[in-house]
């Protein structure tokens, strides 16, 4: 980690994006809105590491690391027009969101890369679902996405829980030298093989913070989202009791995490609700002690020493409403094994990993310079089907199938408790899980790991409904 100094700084600094027209809006908000915006996907400067250390060429949406936030309500249509002013192509893909084939940004699949130096492309779509949500590039992920590509989209309910704030801590992971440079050793073969790009500094909502402030007696709903290319985070709220109250954006019985931490693997949403219990004046840490030997304060929950009069901490947990997901019928499913395999101390330790693809998905590996691989397999539209997600490697992989939310029915063999939706399942080396989902979204889809330097080096795959 770089040097932290004294730093204060709260974590505001989450622009939301200028939506400069929203239409057909009734007062009570019931019915849908038109909302369009603009987004620039270019070179930018931003200040990563504390003030007094240089700042760093990034590349960013609106000039910002994160880019701005869109935040919509349920029902909404977005309409994003985006230019590329990076020297490169690029696609923009709306993480979890149930859009239609068009919309997805994946390049040579469902469009062309928007052209380096000044091409643009118009998404449109409707927000089917509520949620916590984000938005990044397809193409070149590992190097874009790490370079600072990345925003939150957030999709407000009908009748949001009470809180007395909503805040968004985006996780960001950098590989930084000692002049706060990126280093571009993006998709190199030692990260490619092994856990992916993790780096040497995390940034929260873009920058290393020093603490959150917060009052006694609030209640916050803390959307986490991990944007890191390859960092798995566990995070010890300590002295707190966060409670789970969606995931990946999707309503879950809200819960205490498993063992106190709360754990995102890349790409992943967690919805908190944080009750300020403290003391006033008091500060705790947010540890993340994912890699073990290698925990860290990640900030601290530094209390005001005013108390926040009539706050919601301690009221009654709120029942978000579900999303409107088709259920799958589990006894009439059709049923498939996916093999994930590769990487060192895999078993593809021969030519293909000459060539740098190494990891595969059912013995296949897909080259990140055409997604325009022949799908895997092919689903009937409408359908219900079950996943069996086997993990044959040593490593973490958070799996990521697009246009579906999935349940999680089994992990290793045993029912969850939760039956959580998700679209990106984080499976723990040599483990296996079971996702159930119907495949009602037509057309070609990417299914695969999100840790980026996996992806780039073949870890995805097709999926066709038809
Ligand atoms: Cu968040 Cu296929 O990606
Ligand atoms: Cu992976």
């Amino acid at each position: 980690m770089l040097t932290r100094r004294r730093f204060l700084a709260g974590v505001a600094g989450l622009a939301t994006v200028p939506l400069f027209s929203a239409r057909g809006g009734s007062a009570s908000g019931a019915q849908s809105r038109l909302v369009e915006a603009r987004l620039v996907a270019g070179p930018a400067r931003a200040q990563l590491v504390p003030a007094g250390y240089p700042s760093t060429q990034v590349w960013a949406y609106d000039g910002q690391v994160p880019g701005p936030t869109l935040r919509l309500r349920q029902g909404d249509r977005l309409r994003v027009e985006v230019h590329n002013a990076l020297a490169e192509g690029t696609t923009v893909h709306w993480h979890g969101v149930r859009v239609p084939n068009a919309m997805d940004g994946v390049p040579h699949v469902t469009q062309p890369p928007i052209a380096a130096n000044g091409g643009r492309f118009l998404y449109e779509f409707e927000l089917r679902d509520a949620g916590t949500y984000w938005y990044h590039p397809h193409l070149g992920s590992s190097g874009q996405v790490g370079r600072g590509l990345y925003a939150p989209l957030i999709v407000e309910e009908h009748e949001p829980p009470a809180v007395d704030r909503d805040v968004v801590w985006m996780l960001g992971d950098w590989r930084l030298d000692r002049q706060a440079r990126i280093v571009e050793d993006f998709g190199n073969f030692m990260d490619a093989s092994h856990d992916g790009r993790i780096g040497n500094t995390v940034t929260v909502n873009g920058a290393i913070r020093e603490a959150f402030e917060l009052r006694a007696g609030e209640r916050i709903r803390l959307r986490l989202v991990n944007a890191a290319n390859a960092r798995i985070f566990s995070l010890d709220f300590r002295g707190h009791d966060p409670v789970v109250i969606a995931l990946d954006g999707h309503p879950v019985e809200p819960h205490r995490p498993d063992g106190g931490r709360v754990v995102l693997g890349p790409a992943m949403r967690v919805d908190l609700l944080l009750d300020a219990a403290a003391e006033p004046g008091g500060s705790h840490a947010v540890v993340d002690d994912f890699y073990s030997r290698r925990s860290y304060r990640l900030l601290d929950l530094r209390y005001a020493r005013e108390r926040l009069r009539d706050g919601g901490a301690g009221s009654p947990l709120p029942k978000l409403a579900a999303n409107p997901l088709s259920d799958p019928d589990l006894a009439r499913a059709e049923r498939h094994r996916i093999e994930f395999g590769g990487g060192m101390m895999g078993s593809m330790m021969g030519m293909g990993m000459m060539r740098g693809m190494a990891w595969t998905i059912n013995g296949r590996s897909m080259p990140d310079s055409g997604h325009d691989h022949a799908p895997i397999l092919t689903l009937a539209h409408g359908r219900s089907i079950v996943f069996e997600l086997v993990n044959d490697t040593q490593w973490h992989h958070p799996i990521h199938l697009h246009g579906h939310v999935f349940r999680v029915i089994t992990r290793e063999g045993r029912p969850t408790r939760y039956r959580e939706w998700l679209d990106t399942v984080l499976l723990p080396p040599r483990a296996r899980a079971e996702i159930a989902f119907v495949a009602d979204n037509p057309g070609n889809w990417m299914l695969h790991c999100h840790v980026l330097d996996h992806q780039g080096a073949g870890m995805m795959a097709l999926i066709r409904v038809a």
